[in-house]
């Protein structure tokens, strides 16, 4: 090793130590510990299960409709059907949610901190169970889960243990500017809304449901997530976890409801009176008919709907840097086959690094291998998808892709996994030339598809980077940090991370998307206090001191004129511009009282 390297070396030991060590001191004085359980690991997600396949592989079964079929995506295993929730069910879960809301408002953060470090400990302390619970519902490998999954997850509750208080202290605001009511203080509390709830995609089933609970019960709310008909299972699991956290703390596990329910149902939940707020994640035409049904009781809606995110690679890199960036560029594609929201949909290259990054990505892309990480022996690279229902849309964008010019490198169709035929696998996909004008530039892939845009310069970047109706985040590499700073500002985007992907979100900075990405955020100070009564409270600062309306005011007007020319003193006094007229004002204001 050169001097350097063994430099760097030790402060990648030394600075996590120091920063272990005084954490120990801080975490000695934390009072709430979280408290150990554990549950059992279904027998579908242990090492070797033998689960009977089904075909054709789908959620819906048209001869039993009440049920939903539930299936491992990357090998076509049967894990049971559950009935889909009837809207008589959601009006009973509904009404549970808020009666348990109803002590659990008052809690203290100190408790609910106890709660959120009780699911934090499980989720450390059992990483490879629900890892391989979430695997083998989704069909994503081990390492995006213990990325995607547990990592983000324990990230959140981290966090909001750490800075969720703060986040809803009272928040003093200046008050009046008039120097007449200047005896007015001002305040912000921040109250639980009730019963909130999360409609949430089925590409992180742990993530996606765990986030939600965190927040809402961090805020005293009660919360009903609705998971995917395409990951109930898991999130049946995963509910668990929450629940018995809330169980063995003394509170009551009701406050966290699942519904799991059929797309034509849907609406009579989001419209419910009894939600009083709603988180959706999900696709745009989908966000239509929620936002319209949540109109019906004007229910308050966050919207996050996904995006077509850019990663821009500026000139000014070197080959070694370009070579990491190669890196996160397929982590940030490939992730869980590309079903991220904020998975990196096109690569916006300058020249130079545009022929450059070519080889490096060719190279790797050849060598994904696709399989089932928790059945096979072998390294797998890449799982399944969710079905294969996109599959004839991705094929035709690419081959259309091709038509219009674009050049494709590597794979481009379905593919046939020896071992698991019934599996949803769709090859790792380099397409290269492409252009803005073409519809898989535009349209939001969700799919293992690496677009690799050429820019000419600078402005064409971020020229490209803007021109899809999508808004959510952006990647922005180069060695300047004056020009990826103006870059940031020039992205018509939610969230950007300068040489690095996504981790705005790791983050925990408010998160959530403008244009055709949707509105309102959730994560962080901005979504906590999202899901509060933002109640304004004023009060009189000083004893003795407090507003009374001044007799020429009073009913009956004694004076009309005398009344007019009081309040126009006063408005002179309060807002007038220069010191002698606002002098004056006071004179005649003292008079006409
Ligand atoms: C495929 O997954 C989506 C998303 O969960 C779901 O809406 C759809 O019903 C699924 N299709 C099949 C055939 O299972
Ligand atoms: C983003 O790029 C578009 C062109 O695609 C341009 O019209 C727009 O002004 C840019 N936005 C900003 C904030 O610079």
């Amino acid at each position: 090793m050169k001097l350097p390297e063994i430099s760097a070396a030790l402060l990648l030991v030394l600075i996590p130590t120091v920063y272990l060590l005084s954490r120990r001191v801080l975490d000695s004085k934390r009072k709430e510990k979280g408290k150990s359980f554990h549950l059992p690991t279904p027998e579908e997600a242990l090492p070797h299960w033998k689960g009977k396949r089904i075909s054709p592989v789908s959620v819906f079964d048209s001869t039993d409709p009440a049920n939903i079929q539930c299936y491992c995506p990357a090998t076509g295993q049967s894990l049971g059907k559950f009935p889909a929730h009837t809207r008589d069910d959601m009006n009973v879960i509904i009404d549970k949610a808020h009666k348990a809301q109803k002590n659990w408002k008052s809690s203290t953060f100190s408790q609910r901190r106890t709660v959120l470090n009780t699911i934090s400990k499980y989720i450390n302390d059992h990483q490879e169970q629900v890892a391989r619970i979430a695997c083998r519902d989704t069909g994503k490998t081990m390492l995006d889960a213990s990325l995607g999954e547990i990592l983000v997850t324990l990230e959140k509750l981290n966090w909001i243990v750490a800075h969720g208080e703060q986040s809803l202290a009272v928040s003093k605001r200046p008050g009046p500017t008039n120097i007449l009511m200047s005896y007015k203080g001002a305040e912000i509390r921040y109250e639980p809304l009730g019963v909130v709830a999360a409609m949430v995609s089925w590409n992180y089933p742990l993530h996606n449901l765990m986030g939600p609970i965190a927040a809402a019960l961090f805020t005293g709310n009660a919360i009903v997530v609705k998971c995917s008909e395409s990951v109930v299972w898991s999130s049946l699991h995963f509910l668990e976890i929450a629940k018995e956290a809330l169980r063995i703390n003394g509170f009551d596990e009701d406050l966290v409801q699942l519904i799991a329910c059929w797309p034509q149902d849907a609406d009579f939940l989001t419209s419910h009176p009894g939600l009083n707020h709603i988180t959706f994640i999900g696709s745009r035409p989908v966000a239509h008919q929620v936002a319209t049904a949540a109109a019906v009781s004007l229910t308050p809606v966050v919207c996050e709907l996904g995006g077509k995110d850019p990663l821009i690679v500026l000139d000014d890199v070197t080959d070694r840097t370009l070579e990491g960036i190669a890196s996160i560029i397929l982590r940030g594609t490939f992730q869980s086959s590309g079903q991220n929201c904020i998975g990196v949909e096109r690569v916006i290259a300058l020249p130079n690094s545009y022929n450059k990054l070519i080889p490096i990505l060719e190279k790797t892309i050849s060598q994904i291998r696709l399989g089932s990480s928790i059945d096979q022996q072998e390294v797998i690279d890449m799982g399944a998808t969710i079905n294969g229902t996109r599959f004839d849309m991705l094929e035709s964008l690419v081959q259309r892709a091709v038509a219009q010019g674009a050049k494709l490198v590597h794979g481009g169709s379905r593919y046939s996994h020896p071992k698991y035929p019934q599996g949803h696998y769709f090859t790792p996909t380099f397409l290269i030339d492409v252009t803005q004008d073409m519809d898989i530039a535009q349209e939001e892939v969700f799919g293992p598809i690496l677009l690799l845009f050429k820019a000419d310069n600078l402005d064409h970047a971020v020229d490209l980077a803007n021109s899809t109706e999508y808004g959510l985040g952006a990647s922005v590499f180069g060695s300047s940090k004056q020009t990826l700073s103006d870059i940031a500002d020039r992205l018509e985007c939610g969230n950007v991370a300068l040489n690095d992907f996504a981790t705005y979100a790791l983050c925990q900075l408010p998160f959530g998307g403008i244009k055709g990405s949707g509105y309102g955020k959730f994560g962080g100070t901005e979504g906590l206090r999202g899901l509060c009564v933002e109640k304004s409270i004023c009060y009189d600062r000083f004893p003795l001191v407090k507003t009374t309306i001044p007799r020429p005011l009073d009913y009956p007007i004694p004076d009309a004129t005398k009344a007019w020319e009081m309040v126009k003193a006063i408005n002179q006094v309060g807002y007038g511009q220069g010191i002698w007229g606002r002098l004056r004002a006071l004179q005649r204001l003292a008079r006409s009282g």
